[in-house]
Parts: structure tokens; C-alpha cells; sequence
């Protein structure tokens, strides 16, 4: 896999870069192609969340991948390596940053960027992967709140530029998928448990509406979560089984 700039697609406006990827995908376009939006009218967001993203203010693309070396048994591993390179990239300007489990990017306690990716699945294997990432870069001000968003200008009072901070991106992730590619989770699996927020603290998380005191021990295969409680007891929870009470 070799990912460059040289293969962006920029539209004015789409509803979804996702949804735009997933029609290039049909229309058998190549690995590494990226669509980059300067306003989403429809944005998902996890959870069919919308992801909201003032007009020409941040970074908003997908990335098209056909990972057909990866078990769909490790798909989570994109996932982690997707977040890893994110925390790289925004770490070159601030210095709290972490990836909120499975795979939002936090500074403090604020929410920076987000992650959706779409895989589809061939036999035991990979097949296509569209990786949707949102990082805010310049919006100030944010009209739904949720989930507690934040931009790197608001943090550092600088602008950035949308091609410049993907076209960094594409290089460690590239490296990154490198290292999937020839075998190596390790350093990706301890990188990622290294940047998690709040790892082994204890922390509040609730599930169906109850609250509840425990710390993350880790983090399973399929990438679920493994919270320690009070008691000792250790369990594991699927996402959108339990949330950070934050
Ligand atoms: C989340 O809820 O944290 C995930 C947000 C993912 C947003 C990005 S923006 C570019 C791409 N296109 C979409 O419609 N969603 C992703």
C-alpha cells in the first residue's frame, strides 16, 4: 500500500464523503483515492449521529482502502492505526491528546476529531474500507455542543490548512498500515493502549442508564473494552455497550 495526495477528489459540497467514497468503491476506483468536502450537508457521525462542520473550516474526507491482507477478524487494527496517526498529527500542535475508546480523538476533555469507518467483508478477509475522518481544525464556534467539540484553533489560536494536515496524515498512516501489512501489531496494539484516555484510572462509565466506578485494563481482540471494577472483576463490553460519564 502506498498512500499519496495525488489521488484527492475535492468537492464543494457532498452529503456524505462516505456515502460519495462508497460510489467510487462500485465504480471500482483505487486504493488510496480520498474524497476531501469542504461542507457535508448529511455528515454521519457514529451511532447515526450528524457530524457537524462549518463550511470551509475543517478537515473532512474519506479514504478509500482494500485491506484484502487483513483477517476481518483484526479489523479493529485499522481502526487503531487510524486513531494512532490522528493523535500523531494533532500532537504536532497540542500535547494532551488521546484516543477516547474505540476511536475519537480527545484533547482533555474535549472532543477533536472523529472516525467512521465502513468495511466490507470477503470471505474471511477484508475486502474494501472507507476510512471517514473529521478533525476540527478552525470552526469557533459550534452550534450543537455535542459531543463537546473542540478545534485546534480554538486551542492554539492558529489556522490550518485542510490539504497540509491530510497530506501529513496520509504519510503516517501509510506507515502505519505499512506495518499492519508486514505482520507488526505489536507496536500498534501498545501505541494505541498507551493513548487511550484515561487508561487504568478509574473512572465513571454507564451502561443502560446505570453508573458505575471502574478503570480500563485493556483492550480485547475485537477491539471491546476491558473495565476492572472495584471489585476486581473484569468484563468486557462491546461499543455502544457502555459510555465515559465525563
Ligand atoms: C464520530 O461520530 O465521531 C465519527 C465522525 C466521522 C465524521 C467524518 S467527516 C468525513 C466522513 N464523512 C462522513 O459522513 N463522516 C465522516
Amino acid at each position: 500500500m502506498f498512500l499519496t495526495d495525488k489521488n484527492i477528489i475535492v468537492l464543494n459540497e457532498v452529503d456524505s464523503t462516505n456515502n460519495y467514497a462508497k460510489q467510487l468503491i462500485a465504480d471500482k476506483a483505487g486504493e488510496g483515492t480520498v474524497v476531501l468536502a469542504h461542507y457535508q450537508n448529511s455528515g454521519k457521525g457514529q451511532q447515526g449521529n450528524f457530524w457537524e462542520s462549518e463550511a470551509g473550516k475543517n478537515l473532512l474526507f474519506s479514504l478509500i482502502l482494500y485491506p484484502g491482507f487483513l483477517d476481518a477478524a483484526k479489523q479493529f487494527y485499522i481502526s487503531k492505526a487510524v486513531s494512532l496517526a490522528l493523535v500523531q498529527v494533532v500532537k504536532k500542535e497540542i500535547s494532551d491528546v488521546h484516543i477516547k475508546w474505540p476511536n475519537d480523538i480527545y484533547v482533555g476533555n474535549k472532543k477533536i476529531g472523529g472516525i467512521l469507518i465502513e468495511n466490507t467483508i470477503k470471505g474471511s478477509k477484508l475486502d474494501s474500507a472507507i476510512i471517514g475522518i473529521g478533525l476540527n481544525l478552525n470552526q469557533e464556534n459550534f452550534i450543537s455542543g455535542a459531543p463537546n467539540p473542540v478545534s485546534l484553533k480554538q486551542l492554539t489560536g492558529k489556522e490550518y490548512n485542510a490539504k497540509e494536515v491530510l497530506k501529513d496524515f496520509l504519510i503516517r498512516f501509510n506507515d502505519l498500515m505499512g506495518e499492519l501489512q508486514n505482520g507488526f501489531f505489536e507496536t500498534i496494539e501498545k501505541n494505541y493502549l498507551a493513548g487511550l484516555f484515561r487508561y487504568n484510572e478509574w473512572s465513571l462509565f454507564r451502561k443502560d442508564g446505570k453508573e458505575f466506578t471502574a478503570r480500563i485494563a485493556g483492550i480485547g481482540e475485537f477491539g471491546q473494552l476491558q473495565l476492572e471494577k472495584r471489585s476486581g472483576d473484569v468484563e468486557a463490553f462491546l461499543f455502544k455497550e457502555v459510555e465515559f460519564v465525563i
